[in-house]
């Protein structure tokens, strides 16, 4: 029997789920899992939170307290909160007329990925419940970096990343996608940083350290986010803006100037944005992602400050997720497509009316590379390949599949074609309509399609193969066809490079830097050492953006042109996006010389990774070890 468990230590040990509640022995069982976690939506969900915390960067954990006001709909006498390597201080109740009280709870044992149960007793008048607590070290969804590790490299930076469930490891939450509830935050940071939310935002940092958050819309936990560091904002618009380090903000704002029309656009196709404002926070590059989608203020890495806009639609991807996804929400993890499908379509109708149909081709394009790329790794029958995905167990936080994205577009660009632009507009607008601030599955987004636009037609249902296309692996043969014909011009240039044409002789005038995605994405290999020297002195490719660099380093490697690897060490060395940089290890891993130049650079380069990246490359480099190197 225990009470208060004081540290996650002590509640291992008394991992007995026994609790004392007056005079009764009170047992708690230990609550059963349901997508990923011990909240049971149904009987008592968390309908808003107060935050409030210390950021300590010398410590590297966030101290304080996080009070939720509960809807107790069953009539429950324990509420579960789902926890990470949190150390549990204490929890307090509050009931309807204000009274506090210590509150019984325990913290349970541990299941990999899950984590703790935080389980909390509460009575029929408990309207609040204050957890105390603390983070640790191991928050898997926090990256703390030391002021070397920012382009400013004076002050220290920190900030989260909670899809799809880690919120848990910095907040104690119910930490389900089927649970919404608005917050507000107290922040408190050393002096001089400025802190942002996933809320409504400061501009510029305070005299005293102190933040006040507000988000008044209610959002899921994988959509709260913080960020503390020297970050200036330049304003783009309205109601539109740019916020990262001093020495990248100007940049951010000439690359994102059309941020304003972004929005328009999307709102002509989905609806009003109903989140008031759109900010970017251009991150570090270790940022783990290309961009994440925290309401009010996607998070986006820096890799996309290309210097020709061409790799914008990394925000108009972001900024799309604020109707699906963000509005309307993947009840479970299994519904992911729902969420990214949705957005990568509408990415590329937003791209095509700002950038034109060409650049949204080619964005499809690359795309479609993408997924082929990732169907040879996993096999085309792979039940991966299909767009709704059993997740059974496997790590929802890790990379997730191209089918999702892209196999997801094309279903959707499809179903536009078969049904009519027009027609299919209005149905998409009805739908973040009718399911705004609602959580959806494939099952009920199926049913829905059928009722609103099928009626009772199931012919013409089943002509359009959607129940292949949603539980099937592989593309059904009415899968739109793609053309570009700047690509056409690459392509042409990728045959005359093939005959042996010099790297000189290639017309390349004009390419940005998605042409040179197209073009180095499809040279064959190996390619001798005279021929990648030709290519490098001629258009200094190692050196190039990082996404020119993320498509030309598999060429060096496969060709083992030494040469280029210190620029290649230099780009594992700084680069933190797992998209980036996987597969660039995973090259390496297929020989023993790559394979241990890989484990040498990655020594060094671990550190200054997210814990996400971490874990993705600790299973390329070291796969026989469960834990990390
Ligand atoms: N919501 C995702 C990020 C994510 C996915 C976090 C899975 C955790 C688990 C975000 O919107 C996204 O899709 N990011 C992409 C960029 C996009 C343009 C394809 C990324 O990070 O690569
Ligand atoms: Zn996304």
């Amino acid at each position: 029997m225990i009470r208060k468990p004081v540290a996650i230590v002590v509640a291992l040990l008394a991992a007995v789920s026994m609790l004392s509640c007056g005079k009764k022995q009170v047992r708690i069982a230990a609550p059963t899992v349901e997508n990923y976690s011990y909240a049971k939506p149904s009987e008592v969900a968390v309908s808003h939170m107060d935050l409030d915390l210390d950021v300590d960067f010398d410590k590297k954990v966030l101290t304080g307290t996080a009070g939720f006001l509960l809807d107790n709909k069953k009539k429950a006498s324990v509420v579960h909160f789902d926890t990470w390597a949190l150390n549990i201080r204490d929890v307090v109740l509050e009931d309807d007329q204000g009274n506090e009280k210590q509150a019984r709870f325990v913290v349970g044992d541990s299941l990999e990925l899950i984590g703790r149960p935080l389980s909390v007793i509460i009575e029929p008048n408990t309207r609040r419940v204050t957890v105390k607590y603390q983070t640790t070290t191991a928050a898997r969804g926090v990256q703390w970096m030391t002021p070397e590790q920012t382009a400013g490299k004076k002050l220290p930076y920190m900030y989260t990343q909670s899809e799809a469930i880690s919120a848990r490891s910095w907040v104690p939450c119910q930490d389900t996608p089927a649970i919404r509830f608005t917050y507000t935050a107290n922040i408190h940071v050393p002096q001089g940083l400025l802190a942002l939310m996933s809320a409504e935002n400061p501009k510029q940092a305070t005299s005293d350290g102190n933040y006040r958050f507000e988000m008044k819309q209610p959002v899921p936990s994988y959509l709260l986010a913080l960020a503390v560091g020297n970050i200036q904002y330049r304003s783009t618009g309205p109601r539109t803006g740019v916020y990262s380090e001093p020495e990248m903000v100007d940049k951010a704002k000439w690359e994102l100037s059309d941020l304003e029309k972004m929005v328009q656009a999307a709102e002509k196709l989905n609806g009003p944005y109903r989140w008031g404002q759109y900010d970017v926070l251009v991150l570090p590059p270790s940022f783990p992602l290309g961009g994440m989608e925290n309401p009010r203020l996607t998070f986006c890495t820096p890799i996309i400050i290309a210097g020709d806009k061409s790799l914008v639609s990394l925000i108009t991807h972001e900024l799309a997720h604020s109707w699906s996804g963000n509005l309307v929400t993947n009840a479970t993890w299994n519904d992911f497509w729902l969420n990214e499908g949705f957005t990568t379509y509408v990415e590329r109708r937003i791209d095509e009316s700002i950038y034109g149909r060409e650049y949204a081709q080619q964005q499809d394009i690359l795309g479609v590379r993408d997924l082929n790329e990732e169907w040879d790794e996993i096999g085309k029958d792979s039940p991966d390949c299909a767009l709704y995905v059993e997740y059974n167990g496997r790590n929802p936080d890790e990379e997730p599949t191209m089918a999702a994205y892209e196999k997801a577009n094309l279903f959707l660009t499809m179903m536009e074609d078969s049904l009519g632009r027009a027609n299919w507009d209005k149905f998409l607008k009805q739908y973040f309509d009718t399911f705004a601030f609602k959580t959806m599955t494939t099952k009920h987004f199926v049913r829905y399609l059928k009722d609103n636009v099928f009626a009772d037609d199931s012919t013409r249902y089943d002509a359009l193969k959607i129940d292949d296309w949603i539980y099937k692996p592989g593309i059904p043969s009415n899968a739109p066809k793609l053309e570009s014909k700047r690509f056409d011009q690459v392509d042409t240039q990728i045959t005359a490079f093939k005959q042996g044409v010099g790297a000189k002789g290639l017309h390349t005038a004009g390419w940005t830097t998605i042409e040179w995605q197209r073009f180095l994405d499809n040279l064959p290999q190996p390619l001798s050492a005279a021929r990648i020297q030709d290519l490098d002195e001629t258009y200094h490719l190692s050196e190039g953006n990082a996404a020119v660099q993320r498509s030309w380093f598999p060429s060096v490697i496969a060709a083992n042109y030494q040469p280029a690897y210190p620029a290649l060490q230099n780009y594992l060395m700084t680069i933190g996006r797992r998209f980036y940089v996987r597969p660039i290890y995973m090259d390496l891993a297929k020989t023993p010389a790559g394979l241990e130049f890989a484990r040498e650079v990655y020594k060094k380069a671990r550190p200054g990774y997210h814990p996400m990246t971490q874990t993705g490359i600790d299973l390329v480099l070291y796969p026989e070890k469960k834990a990390a190197p």
